[in-house]
Order: structure tokens, then sequence, then C-alpha cells
């Protein structure tokens, strides 16, 4: 439960209401080892602390979140600058499926700040691009100027032969790119045979609703849903599966997820008591 201490390397600015925190040992000791889909708890000292999923490289050197300031604690780490230290507790949670996806197609889909904890398994993939098919990343953004990592897509794209495709929910005449919902892109990309339906592992990942009808699609267009996982978000304190904060009916989503198959929680999440 007690926190390790980490030194800031960069806090850079993404969009207007997301920033990534690049972070190392503040004693000078290896980073912590994590998979993707895990979460550290961050703690800034004298305000609390949250739950953010790791959004950097495995193989990376420094540990890496990308978080949307929404309230108290998030707005608080907006503010913290090169050489500042923050507590981090971790890492939590289950894992995205890469064993399940090796040797078969990957779709990822996310949606707003969902680009962040959906970025380590485009990395893994880009470290071991051989071991996997075709690779297809579907992101949807409020607007343009909230589109997350927008500046990479067309290396991710280019150098990993990894199809990327993005829309925005709303935009103003000038701009050149696809709007609508993330959920369209499934259609696009099954038309143009980007993926072969039998073989293909699903990762989604954004608010509630956009999973649900993102796995519809998904089964829709041939994917089985027990090969469609997501990733749950839930108030958090402990982390651990103490303190019931993050249950839901028989789950913890700090413990047995944050990451689920669709298929064995579909009945737990979808439903709005239980
Ligand atoms: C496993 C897990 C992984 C997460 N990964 C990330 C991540 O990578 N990046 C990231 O930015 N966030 C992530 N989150 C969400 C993040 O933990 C919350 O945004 C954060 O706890 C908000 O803390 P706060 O003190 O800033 O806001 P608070 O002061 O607690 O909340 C301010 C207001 O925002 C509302 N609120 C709080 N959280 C959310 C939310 N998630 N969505 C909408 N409204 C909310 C509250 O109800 C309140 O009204 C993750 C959450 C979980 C459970
Ligand atoms: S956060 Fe405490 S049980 Fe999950």
């Amino acid at each position: 439960m007690a926190p390790e201490l980490y030194r800031v390397v960069k806090n850079g600015r993404e969009t207007q209401d997301c920033f990534t925190l690049e972070l190392a040992p503040a004693d000078g000791s290896p980073r912590m080892k994590f998979a993707p889909g895990q979460f550290n708890m961050l703690y800034m000292f004298g305000v609390g602390e949250i739950p953010i999923s790791v959004s950097g490289d495995p193989q990376g050197k420094l540990l890496v979140h990308t978080i949307r300031e929404i309230g108290t604690v998030t707005k608080r780490l907006a503010g913290v600058k090169t050489g500042d230290v923050v507590g981090v507790r971790g890492p939590f949670g289950s894992v995205w499926p890469m064993d399940a996806a090796v040797g078969n197609d990957v779709i990822i889909m996310a949606g707003g700040i969902a680009g962040a904890p959906v970025r380590p398994i485009l990395y893994e993939i880009f470290n071991n691009r051989e071991k996997y098919g075709k690779v297809v990343f579907l992101y949807g953004a409020r607007t343009p100027a909230d589109l997350l990592f927008a500046k990479d897509f067309k290396k991710w794209g280019a150098d990993n032969d990894v199809f990327v495709d993005y829309t925005v929910d709303k935009a103003d005449a000038d701009y050149k790119g696809t709007v609508g919902l993330v959920t369209a892109l499934v259609k696009k990309a099954k038309l143009k045979k980007l993926f072969d339906c039998y073989n293909t592992v699903a990762m989604v990942c954004g608010p509630g609703l956009m999973m649900k009808f993102s796995v519809m699609e998904l089964v829709k267009r041939g994917i089985p849903e027990s090969r469609c996982w997501i990733s749950e978000e839930r108030n958090m304190k402990c982390g651990i599966g103490m303190c019931g904060h993050c249950q839901c009916g028989p789950l913890f989503v700090c413990k047995d997820g944050p990451v689920f198959r669709s298929d064995k929680v579909k009945h737990i999440f979808h439903t709005r008591e239980i």
C-alpha cells in the first residue's frame, strides 16, 4: 500500500485537457515492469490518489501515464513540473490478451482518453510485429482538437503496417476527416477485408456505451464475442481488492479487471443496479 517515489522527467501537453507524465524512480532504480492494460495508483501528496492506466511502451525506460484533467487530483497533477515527486503504487489489474492475439488479426478500438490505456497494446505489437497478423486501430474523439496522439497516427501506420482510422463526433466545415461514430469505422475495415473475423482478437476501451455498441458492431461483423475484450472503469481507493469501492456484483474491477472478456461480464456491467 505504500507508494514508491517517482520523479517527473517531463510533463507534456497532449490536448487542451490531456497531458502525459513521464516518470522515473526517484532513487535511480529501474522503473517497475508492467503489461498493457495495467494501471497504477498515482498519489499527488496532500491531495489524493487516483487510478491511471500506463500509456507508455512496456519496453521504454520511463513510466508514462496520460491523464485527462477532470477534478481535484488530475488538475493538480496537470501542474507538476520536471523534478517534482509523485507517489506510485502498482502496477495493478488484469492485462490485455496479448497472448491470445499472437498469430491472429487484432482490432483495437478506443474512444477519447481511452487512447491512453490502449497505446501500450500498440507498442507491444510494434515491438513484436511479426507475431501478429493484420492490425487495425480505430479511434474516436469528441472534436479534432481532442484526438489523442494524432501526431503519431501516420507514423504508426507507415512504420508498423497498422491500419489506423479515426473519427470525431463533431467538427467545423473545413475539417477533412471522418465525422461520426467509431462503430462506423468497423464496417469500413470489414469492407476493406482488413480482418479475418474468425481469427481476430478485439480490444475495446472507452465510455460504457461506446464499448457496448462497439462490441455489438464487431459481433455483427462476424467476430465472436468470446474474442472481444473490454476495459472497465470504476471509482477506486485501494486498487488491491480490499476496500470494495470498485466492486460490481461478484467482481472487483481493480483486481479481476479492469480488462475483462466481454461475454463473461456483460450481464454484470450492462445492468445498472445489481
Ligand atoms: C483502472 C482505471 C484506469 C484509468 N485510467 C485513466 C487514464 O489512463 N487516464 C485518465 O485520464 N483517467 C483514467 N482513469 C480515470 C481517473 O481515475 C479519473 O478521471 C480520476 O480518478 C479523477 O480524479 P479527480 O480527483 O481528478 O476527479 P474527482 O474530483 O474525483 O472528480 C471530479 C468530477 O468528475 C467526475 N469523474 C471522476 N472520474 C470520472 C471519469 N473517469 N469520467 C467522467 N467523470 C468522472 C466525478 O464524478 C466528479 O463529478 C482511470 C480509471 C480507472 C478505474
Ligand atoms: S479499489 Fe478497493 S476493492 Fe477495488
